[in-house]
């Protein structure tokens, strides 16, 4: 779970007055070792009342929103800022295909786009990808992640997951534990 009690003084400037930081709280979809999942819904509320970025780590976890039995560990996810999660985890494909959503784009752009003045420039459109990633030479990662859903499909993707989270001792309260 998630530590709050810096919150406040991070917001403020904390001890070196500096005036208001920015505060991100990551929060955790699937812990590497225990599996656990924090509580997004009551983890979210208390960040944004203190008007924090909440991003989810859900590198292995945030799949399990896709499995009928598994997706009360992730309630409350869908308030978050931001998540990432890594397709060459649970869904299987090859390294390295990460994945990120972020809700608000005009931030993503903002800290990852390159803006120079030889470099095309999509202000509202979708952008190209050298506005969403800290990378302008990159291979389609996307290519097999697509393949794999395709093949896959929504019960496949499912099917890849369960094995994974049953397996870990503190897999939260969706079934019970
Ligand atoms: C919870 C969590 N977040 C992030 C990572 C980083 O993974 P990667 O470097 O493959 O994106 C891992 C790797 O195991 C992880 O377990």
């Amino acid at each position: 779970m998630a530590n709050f009690a810096g919150l406040a003084a991070a917001k403020s400037g904390g001890s070196q007055g500096s005036g208001p930081a920015p505060v991100l709280v990551c929060l955790q979809a699937g812990n590497l070792h225990s599996g656990a999942f924090d509580p997004f819904t009551a983890a979210t509320a208390v960040s944004k009342a203190h008007g924090a970025w909440v991003h989810v780590d859900g590198a292995f976890g945030l799949w399990a929103a896709a499995v009928p039995e598994l997706a009360g560990l992730t309630a409350g996810v869908e308030r978050a800022d931001s998540w990432a999660t890594d397709a060459h985890k649970s869904l299987n494909v090859p390294y390295d295909c990460g994945v990120v959503a972020v809700r608000d784009a005009q931030a993503l752009r903002s800290a990852m786009g390159l803006n120079a003045s030889y470099l095309l420039q999509d202000a509202d459109g979708s952008g190209d990808p050298s506005q969403r990633v800290p990378e302008l030479s990159r291979r389609a990662r996307g290519v097999p992640v697509w393949a794999a859903l395709k093949s896959l499909g929504r019960d496949g993707a499912a099917g890849q997951i369960p094995p994974c989270h049953v397996r870990c001792p503190a897999r939260g309260t969706a079934q019970g534990h």
